[in-house]
């Protein structure tokens, strides 16, 4: 059942007759049909009427529609007014652009623009690594889109996805000073995407690409990294398995349980579960069992692509086929980022004791985490309103302060190590405990230790 919440919160206001017991039958009204009031202010008041603005949390379109409605059918209460607070902050985006330089006098303009700044474009001619100490290239990052993987939207197209990508660019700029800034191409084939993003390149220090569909988003990753001199990183895989690997690493601390030790079910080889693996294997030579739409990956299937290929050949030693129920059984850890309500209680309690579960799949897990609870040791989730959530803001902004700082040139997998490594070390043995198994986003201490750590595995790979 879905709680009301800020995403959903409304301000409605309404005309009342200036009775003492006004303000009650308004509050109660909206309680009635389940809203949650966070504020109520009187706008206005006259000899005859007040107006009152009541502002609320909701669940949906139709939990407003019962809202006003109910208001409404207060006697003498008229609705004047319905505003949507998500919407409120969307008018005219959530981004703008500040100059950094004063532009009072002639002066002013002569060094920031021309005739000044004409030495400047002949200095990084002559030496174009200049651009990361001369120009924005040195803090600027595009995050790059099609549109065709928004969210858990699907394919909605380059301008729908805009307000997500201009909301991580306000991600990237609170929480690790990045100015990032969104590209949502009109093209969902590879080719010209591939050509866009190294067209536009010179004028950036890194490229975040975000909700770009599997299995065209494994390509175009892989071939802008051969093309470009700077970090390539698509969030959805690597954004998502930094999280997911920091998670896993303080939940198996608190189960007593070695990753080289274990049995991991991974549900889901898309962008998020192909990249959860390598990184996965990257750490440890753990036992992973893959399972898609089609059951447990292994080498015998047909028509698999390069990445399904790479996963089977590095994944199931033993060959075992069957469905993610089968995978399930004896297995200590289950990752699932692929779709909901996919097994119940029963299943987790053919997992090995002390289990691990990480639905992920959002907004509705692959198992409700109450029922995952009853029989699993740690559980994690995508969503906010539980404990555990793991949520790629805790690695994107420090991944890409550390390579702008270290002006790194790619990004290595060591670099995704070590940042799972700084998430997972936030949380001290003091504060580790089954429901506190990742920091919290909005723990200031995140971004900078990722910072740091990827800024030091990105000297020891230039040195190295
Ligand atoms: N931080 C997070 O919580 C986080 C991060 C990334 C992705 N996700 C979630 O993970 C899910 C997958 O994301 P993605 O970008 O990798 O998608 P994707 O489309 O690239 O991959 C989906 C995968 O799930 C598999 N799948 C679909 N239905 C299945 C079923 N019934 N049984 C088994 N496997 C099934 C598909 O075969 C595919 O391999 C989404 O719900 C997404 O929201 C969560």
């Amino acid at each position: 059942m879905p709680v009301p919440g800020p995403g959903y919160a409304i301000t409605v206001r309404v005309e009342a007759p200036p009775s003492a017991s006004a303000a009650g039958d308004l509050t109660s009204a909206v309680g009635r049909v389940g809203g949650v009031i966070t504020a109520f202010d009187i706008v206005e008041s006259h000899t005859d009427r007040i107006v009152v603005d009541i502002t609320c949390n909701t669940t949906s379109t139709e939990h407003v529609n019962d809202i006003t409605q109910e208001l409404g059918s207060l006697p003498g209460v008229t609705v004047r007014k319905v505003s949507d607070r998500t919407f409120l902050v969307h008018l005219g985006g959530k981004l703008e652009v500040h100059s950094k330089v004063a532009l009072r006098n002639r002066d002013d303009l002569s060094r920031a623009y021309t005739p000044g700044v004409a030495r400047i474009c002949q200095a990084i001619a002559a030496n174009p690594d200049d651009a990361r100490r001369l120009t924005i290239k040195r803090n600027t990052v595009a995050v790059v889109t099609d549109g065709s993987a928004v969210l858990g939207l699907g394919n909605i197209g380059p301008a729908a996805a805009l307000p997500v990508m201009e909301g991580k660019a306000a991600l990237f700029k609170k929480f690790a000073d990045v100015d990032a800034w969104p590209i949502c191409l009109d093209t969902q084939d590879t080719e010209e995407i591939i050509r866009t993003v190294e067209l536009l390149a010179p004028v950036y220090g890194g490229i975040n690409l975000e909700d770009i569909a599997a299995p065209r988003c494994f390509e175009i990753e892989h071939r802008l990294r051969e093309k470009l001199d700077i970090p390539v990183f698509h969030d959805d895989q690597h954004g998502t398995a930094i999280v997911v690997i920091a998670a896993l690493r303080n939940a198996l601390r608190v189960v007593g349980k070695e990753l080289e030790n274990c049995r991991v079910a991974v549900c889901g080889v898309g962008a998020a579960g192909s990249a959860i693996i390598r990184l996965l294997l990257r750490t440890a030579p753990a036992d992973v069992l893959a399972v898609d739409v089609d059951g447990i990956v292994h080498t015998g299937r047909s028509d698999m692509d390069p990445n399904m290929k790479w996963i089977a050949e590095h994944t199931n030693k033993e060959g075992v086929t069957g469905s993610l129920h089968d995978a399930l059984v004896g297995a200590d850890v289950f990752i699932g980022v692929s779709a909901p309500n996919l097994f119940g209680a029963e299943q987790v309690r053919t997992m090995a004791d002390d289990a691990i579960v990480f639905a992920l799949a959002n907004p509705d897990p692959e198992i409700d985490p109450l029922e995952a609870q009853q029989h699993a040791a740690v559980v994690a989730t995508g969503r906010s309103d539980y404990p555990n959530q793991i949520n790629n803001v805790l690695a994107f902004p420090g991944v890409f302060r550390g390579l702008l700082d270290a002006q790194a040139h790619e990004i290595t997998d060591d670099m995704l190590v070590a940042a799972a490594s700084a998430v997972a070390d936030v949380v001290d043995g003091e504060r580790l405990n089954a429901s506190f198994i990742v920091p919290s986003v909005f723990d200031t201490a995140v971004a900078p230790a990722v910072a740091e750590a990827v800024r030091a595995a990105a000297e020891r790979s230039r040195e190295g």
